[in-house]
């Protein structure tokens, strides 16, 4: 029998449901040629789609290490060594690889210990129940996804989730008073993946330490891209790329750190930085590091010299970075259009005044040459509507120059929303 989700007999059942949950996405699917896109070649960040080259503003290898001659070059004599792939979950067998990157990158974060997982997807789904057990989950309304998803796996292994205004500490004050039951843990992005802005992190660590609460932050976005400040920065995103918990001078007690190599580090990888009884318990307790298959060797590969490119070059980068997210920023307030971005990393969401205009905007930019995240409801509240633009610093200045004249022509023929 033919499956027809939308046929009158396939009313109310579980599909035609989910179909019509999903409904504005479905839509804009249909209006729009890049989504679901294949990608048929690529020359720096043009990317050529059938046969239209766009500049590609919708990657997040901030870095552009997945274009660096000196990564490239250097993977091949890995493969020589170790194969293409491990074949063993970690549990069962760790090429030396993984202990060189978890003491670098320990080292790099200044936190007492890391444990590394394939994805941060397998970290939520994972740790949080883990850290959660049967006690209560406070989480941010912007967290991300993949965190939420993580606190549902908590609340079927018996913990409370709670969910709390987003980037707020008072709201959160409020809640740890009305909901005591221990272990508590308050989940929320870093650098945030929409909105471009970190977290008001001094506050809410301020709150835990006081409250015996632990803090789950997901810096995807921040590593590699904001680090510690001090006085020989080349930009305002500080020093090394070691994450917003030292971007913000902070420590990380009663914290524990996640990120992923998969954005600034172009590779199939992820961590959680945590005290070594933390990764003690992780390695018996969480599925993917006794179960899932592992990194390919060439992500492994791809961290390790990453993470050497990142000590000789990466705040010249990242100073590249800056200056091109600079630039946009700088144009967007000319046109008088309004982004949610006020830290000045390289996440910059660009709002419709009519959110009903997102289709025709999608396709205003590709006509011009230009490709970016459309950022579309629900997964971003309807205010916001409109499309993110992320900068790498594989981005020349010569794309970003045609980026703002095409944004130029956006804001005359659909109104994006003023300051
Ligand atoms: C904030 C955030 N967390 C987690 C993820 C998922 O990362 P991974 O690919 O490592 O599962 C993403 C990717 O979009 C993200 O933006």
């Amino acid at each position: 029998m033919t499956y027809s989700p939308r046929s009158g007999a396939a009313s109310g059942n579980w599909l035609a449901r989910w179909l019509s949950a999903c409904a504005d996405l479905e839509d804009l699917v249909s209006h729009h040629h890049l989504l679901d896109a294949t990608i048929e070649e690529i020359d720096g960040r043009r990317i050529r789609v059938g046969e239209r080259w766009l500049i590609d503003f919708a990657s997040c290898n901030y870095l552009g290490l997945d274009l660096d001659r000196e990564v490239i070059e250097a993977i091949p004599a890995y493969l020589d060594r170790w194969g293409t792939h491990p074949s063993w979950s970690r549990m069962l067998g760790n090429p030396a690889l993984y202990p060189q990157i978890e003491a670098r990158l320990t080292g790099l974060l200044g936190a007492p210990d890391s444990l590394l997982l394939p994805t941060l997807t397998h970290i939520h789904a994972s740790v949080i129940p883990v850290l959660a057990s049967d006690g209560t989950i406070f989480v941010d309304s912007r967290a991300h996804k993949t965190i939420w998803d993580g606190c549902v796996a908590a609340r079927g292994h018996g913990a409370t989730v709670v969910r709390y205004a987003h980037d707020d500490p008072e709201a959160l004050e409020r809640l740890l008073r009305r909901h005591p039951k221990p272990p508590r843990l308050v989940c929320m992005d870093g650098v945030n993946s929409m909105t471009g802005n970190p977290p008001r992190l001094p506050e809410f660590f301020a709150l835990a330490r006081t409250n015996d609460a632990l803090v789950y932050v997901d810096d995807a976005h921040g590593f590699g891209v904001v680090g510690e400040r001090d006085r020989s920065e080349t930009s305002p995103y500080g020093r090394r790329g070691n994450g917003v918990v030292r971007h913000l001078g902070e420590s990380y007690d009663h914290v524990v750190l996640t990120g992923g190599f998969s954005k600034a580090y172009s590779s199939l990888l992820a961590f959680i930085a945590c005290p070594p009884e933390l990764k003690r318990l992780i390695k018996v307790t969480a599925p993917p590091y006794l179960y899932s298959g592992p990194s390919p060797v060439a992500s492994l590969a791809s961290v390790l010299v990453g993470l050497q490119v990142n000590e000789t070059r990466g705040d010249d980068l990242r100073a590249i970075l800056w200056a091109r997210t600079r630039r946009i920023l700088d144009h967007l307030e000319k046109l008088g259009a309004f982004t949610l971005n006020h830290s000045g990393f390289p996440i910059v969401e660009v709002p419709l005044a009519d959110a009903d205009d997102l289709a025709k905007a999608g396709r205003f930019l590709l006509d011009q040459g230009i490709y970016v995240t459309l950022a579309f409801y629900p997964g971003v509240p309807r205010e916001e509507v409109g499309f993110r633009i992320q900068v790498t610093a594989a981005n020349t200045d010569d794309e970003v120059t045609e980026l703002l004249a095409a944004l130029e022509r956006l804001a005359d023929a659909i109104p994006l929303r003023p300051v």
